[in-house]
């Protein structure tokens, strides 16, 4: 097992990674001080998996375990089941010195988040985070959310958690598909940040992809490593953290346009990786070489990385204008220079955004 430890002063946590290492989670949770009363939040299909292996080590190490079970999909990241959460909570009698465990993927995390964000003020959250994109991204960093009818993610709060315990074993059960939608978030380490992170994914592309024990361990600890670098220089992404938004920009108004049903949030990551690529190199910011490295990677691991045609490229320019993320209408793009360093770049032409879209 090893540790990375997230530096934000009175706020810092370790993430933890390590394989079959479930049964460790009570004894972990012995140190924080807690109320004897904690709670899992988890889906019906996570539970099912690992709820036990979790539940019997809190409930070893003396803990009195409340499970509360929202339904699994992201349409239920909603106000409604955080209620369910709240009534729960409240139900079971759960006190300020309470803890959330959060156990599954990136939604499940994110409502946990948010719900031990606001209960009582704010209660402890433990993120066991089961996919590798939540595994690589969502637990750390303190976003937490849920959506609202008028869009993603629109309400929630900075909370960070008091540990993340990853257990690289558990990608064994995931669905091929989600597994390769995260590995898009790996790439983008490489690209933003990590020249040898990139090299390891090309040249171990077959072993990440038969869920070598090993390599998914460095991958997933690296990832983890610039995540928490990133986050405690730039906690609230005044600047430096808004990097990670790399193949963001245009991803998440590809998944806006198509209606969040085409493509998990990876492939269109994926798609927008490669377009700002392209777009950086129109603006000569970076090698078509560079450009040619980024797109290999992506198709190797079998994600899409070209716009196709059907989208409605209007609709993604003026989906990006509304991006939470544009601030005062002018639209900021992470552009990489090269593999392993990217530049924040503020007034884009639409022209050039149009091109680099279409060519
Ligand atoms: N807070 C952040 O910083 C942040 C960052 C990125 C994404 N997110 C959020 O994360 C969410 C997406 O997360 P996700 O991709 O993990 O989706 P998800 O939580 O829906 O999980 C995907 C599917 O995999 C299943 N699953 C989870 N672990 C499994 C396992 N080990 N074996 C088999 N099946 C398993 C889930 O039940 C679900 O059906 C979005 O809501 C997004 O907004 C948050
Ligand atoms: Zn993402």
């Amino acid at each position: 097992m090893e540790k990375i430890r997230v530096e934000l002063g009175e706020r810092s946590y370790d993430i933890i990674t390590g394989s079959n290492n479930l049964g460790g989670i009570g004894d972990a949770l012995k140190p924080f001080g807690l109320s004897p009363k904690i709670a899992i939040v988890t889906n019906p299909t996570v539970f099912s998996l690992y709820g036990k292996r979790v539940s019997d080590s809190v409930k070893k190490a003396g803990f009195d375990l409340l499970v509360v079970t929202i339904p699994d999909g992201e349409e239920y990241k909603d106000l409604l089941r955080l209620q369910h959460i709240y009534d729960e909570l409240l139900a079971h009698k759960l006190d300020r010195s309470s803890a959330l465990i959060a156990l599954g993927g990136g939604v499940t995390g994110d409502i946990t988040g948010f719900a031990a964000s606001t209960y009582m003020r704010g209660i402890s959250c433990i993120q066991v985070p089961t996919t590798l994109l939540a595994q690589v991204d969502s637990s750390v960093g303190g976003k937490t959310g849920v959506n609202h009818k008028l869009g993603k993610n629109m309400i929630g709060t900075f909370w960070q958690p008091s540990l993340v315990w990853i257990d690289v074993v558990t990608l064994k059960t995931l669905l091929r598909r989600e597994l390769l939608a995260g590995l898009a978030e790996v790439i983008k380490y490489g690209v933003i940040y990590d020249i040898d992170l990139f090299t390891f994914l090309e040249v171990n592309r077959d072993k990440i992809l038969n869920l070598d024990t090993d390599a998914l361990t460095y991958i997933i600890r690296r990832s983890c490593e610039i995540k928490a670098d990133v986050v405690s220089k730039d906690e609230r992404e005044a600047g430096l953290r808004s990097i990670l938004n790399y193949g963001h920009t245009i991803g998440h108004a590809i998944e806006t346009v198509t209606g969040y049903t085409r493509f998990l949030h990876g492939e269109a990551v994926a798609i927008g990786m490669y377009l700002e690529a392209r777009l950086s190199q129109m603006l000569n910011l970076i090698d078509k070489d560079q450009v040619f490295r980024i797109k290999a990677i992506i198709d190797s691991y079998g994600l899409p990385s070209e716009m196709q045609a059907d989208i409605d490229i209007n609709g993604i320019l003026s989906s990006m204008q509304l991006d939470k993320k544009a601030v005062a209408g002018e639209l900021k793009f992470i552009l990489p220079e090269k593999i392993g360093r990217v530049k924040i770049y503020k007034g884009v032409t639409e022209k050039s955004i149009r091109e680099s879209l279409r060519s």
